[in-house]
C-alpha cells in the first residue's frame, strides 16, 4: 500500500512526547526550514514538566499536557489524547521520545499514520533501556531506526536506520549522544519522505519510491 496519495496536500502532525523533546527540536527546525510539506499542529506530553511542552510553546506551536497521573485506566487516557489530535485534524502522528505503550484501539486507527523513533538498530534492543542493553550485549555498532507503529513493541515496518560504532569506553550517555545526533538527521528525512508520498509498506518492508 502506498500510504500517502495526495503528494500536495499538506500533512498536518502531531507530536507526541514525554520528556526533553530534542527530536522534536530537529523536526520543528526541519519544517521551518521548508524541507517538509507539512505543519505542526500540536505536540502533547504525558507529563507536566516535560521539556519538549516548553519547546512547543516557544516554536508558536499549540502545547497540551494530558497527564498519565490523572487517568486511572489507559484507555481513556489514550481517549483523551487522540480527542486532542483530533480537535487539530492531524494526519500524521510522530512519536518522538514518547514513552509509553500505546493500545490496539489507538495503533489500528492510525495504522500506517504512526511513526516512532527507536535509539538502536531494530529488532535488537527494544523497549525502554536500548543504550544499556547494547552496550551490555557488547554490540560493536548500534544506531537509530524510523518505523512505523504496529501493535508490538518496537516491532512495525522499518522505514530509515543509521548506524554509530560502539567504542570500548562509552558509557550509556556517550553512546546515546552520538545516537542522538544520527537520529536528529533521520527521523525529519523519514517526514518528508512521508509526506513527499515517497513510502509504500509491503507487509514489513517499506519500500522508498523514487522522486
Ligand atoms: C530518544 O533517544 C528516542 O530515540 C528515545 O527517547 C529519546 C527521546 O529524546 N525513544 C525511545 O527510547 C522509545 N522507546 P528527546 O526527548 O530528546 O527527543
Amino acid at each position: 500500500m502506498i500510504i500517502k496519495r495526495d503528494k500536495d496536500k499538506k500533512e498536518i502532525l502531531g507530536v507526541l512526547c514525554s520528556g526533553r523533546g530534542t527530536n522534536l527540536e530537529s523536526i520543528i527546525k526541519a519544517v521551518k526550514d521548508g524541507g517538509i510539506n507539512a505543519e505542526i499542529a500540536v505536540v502533547v506530553a504525558d507529563k507536566k514538566d516535560a521539556f519538549a511542552l516548553k519547546r512547543a510553546e516557544n516554536a508558536g506551536i499549540k502545547a497540551v499536557c494530558v497527564d498519565y497521573k490523572s487517568f486511572s485506566q489507559r484507555e481513556d487516557f489514550e481517549n483523551a489524547i487522540m480527542e486532542e489530535l483530533k480537535k487539530c485534524g492531524v494526519t500524521l502522528i510522530i512519536l518522538a521520545g514518547f514513552m509509553r505503550i500505546l493500545g490496539k484501539n489507538f495503533v489500528r486507527e492510525y495504522s500506517g499514520r504512526m511513526m516512532n523513533i527507536h535509539p538502536a538498530l531494530l529488532p535488537s534492543f527494544v523497549g525502554a533501556h536500548a543504550h544499556r542493553d547494547a552496550l551490555s550485549y557488547g554490540v560493536k555498532v548500534s544506531g537509530c531506526t524510523v518505523h512505523f507503529v504496529d501493535e508490538g513493541m518496537d516491532t512495525g515496518p522499518i522505514i530509515v536506520q543509521s548506524a554509530v560504532p560502539v567504542k570500548d569506553d562509552d558509557t550509556e550517555e556517550t553512546l546515546a549522544a552520538r545516537i542522538l545526533e544520527e537520529e536528529h538527521k533521520i527521523y525529519p528525512k523519514a517526514i518528508k519522505l512521508y509526506c513527499d508520498g515517497r513510502l509504500k509498506i509491503d507487509g514489513r518492508k517499506v519500500e522508498i519510491l523514487d522522486e
